[in-house]
């Protein structure tokens, strides 16, 4: 077993098509050829045509990681993919193409969570980063505040109840008829708006490290619509902006209450909503106030990529789970 084995990442779960490169916990190439643009058509992802876009863009993709990484095949260490959770079709596409490079090279393959490799991306940031810290992730499918004990262990101290943050600014941006996907579009429009509509409280009145958004997305429904039926004006960066600080400041606030209670000296962050800027300053105020240390991985790790799955490939790696090339791709399974 190497100490910095290099690993080829691939992710294929939704609709980006990834391939990575990384020695030990050094990134070497992370490209994407992602069919979001195709997808925005539709309204969001259309399974089909993510399979197809896939099915297209895995080869080249591939080829263009270890050419990027100048690293030959035969160099591989391993190979990490990602099982799930997403789209069965499209998750099928990344593991056996990951299957078919283990199987001829005669290297481990490694089957990853995405979510998991979601919480590793901020290994990649910080090369001196270790556990114990507290994590907030925050994606299209989970909202929820973690607390990592090792590498290879994390307890969940609380999520989202129904809706996860990257799902509301998508429902949010449909609602303003913004394009798929929504979490960049109201992000951009809130920063020509003021945070002056008045959100329900309820978010925070939860107790413990739960979250809810349905109150804030039925809200922000009935305003738009009450003010349409009336023909009123409604300014929509306004309503982007209050948006944005309601789901926003309740994650930034709650995962520094966590890492105070659990005594950690460090917060990380992952997840395509950690890309937003504003999330990102709160968190770094925040943090820097509470004496915290905060890892944010690069923004381009924050939404899905490769270089992400390589990461929890290499702690599988380091921890001897290899997995059999029996492994069928799962379109749900737990976070942990
Ligand atoms: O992590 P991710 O790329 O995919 C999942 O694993 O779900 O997250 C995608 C989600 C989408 O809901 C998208 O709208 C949201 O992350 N997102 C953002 C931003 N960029 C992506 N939300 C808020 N602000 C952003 N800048
Ligand atoms: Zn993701």
């Amino acid at each position: 077993m190497k100490e910095n084995p290099i690993i080829l990442g691939i992710e294929s779960s939704c609709d980006e098509t990834a391939a990575a490169v990384i020695r030990g916990r050094t990134i070497l190439s992370d490209e994407i050829i992602s069919s979001a643009a195709v997808q925005a058509k539709y309204g969001g992802v259309v399974p089909e045509i993510a399979s197809r876009a896939h099915t297209d863009a895995i080869g080249e993709v591939v080829s263009r990681a270890l050419d990027t990484a100048g690293i030959g095949k035969e160099e591989l260490d391993a190979v990490a993919v990602t099982y799930g959770a997403g789209l069965l079709g499209a998750l099928l596409v990344g593991l056996s193409f990951g299957k078919a490079l283990s199987y001829a090279l005669g290297i481990p393959l490694i089957g990853v969570n995405h979510i998991r490799g979601h919480l590793a991306a901020a290994y990649l940031e910080d090369e001196k980063l270790e556990p114990p810290f507290v994590t907030l992730l925050a994606s299209g499918g989970h909202t929820a505040i973690l607390y990592t004990k090792s590498y290879t262990e994390f307890e969940v101290l609380g999520g989202t109840r129904d809706d996860a943050a990257g799902e509301a600014f998508d429902k949010i941006a449909r609602v303003l008829s913004l394009p798929y996907p929504g979490g960049p579009q109201i992000e951009a429009l809130a920063r020509t708006g003021q945070n002056r509509i008045p959100m329900p409280k309820m978010l925070k009145g939860l107790g413990g490290y739960d979250f809810s958004y349905s109150g804030l997305k039925t809200h922000i429904i009935n305003y738009v619509h009450t003010m349409s039926q009336r023909g009123e004006e409604f300014c929509a960066a306004d309503v982007a902006c209050s948006f944005q600080h309601a789901a926003l400041d309740i994650l930034a606030e709650k995962v520094v209450e966590a890492a105070k209670e659990r005594g950690v000296k460090t917060v990380t962050a992952g997840g395509g909503v950690i890309a937003n800027g504003y999330l990102r300053e709160l968190l770094q105020a925040q943090c820097g106030r509470a004496g915290l240390k905060l890892v944010l991985p690069a923004k381009k790790r924050c939404t899905d990529n490769a270089a992400m799955i390589a990461a929890e490939g290499l702690i599988g790696y380091r921890a001897g789970n290899f997995s059999p090339l029996t492994l069928n791709a799962a379109a749900s399974i737990p976070l942990r």
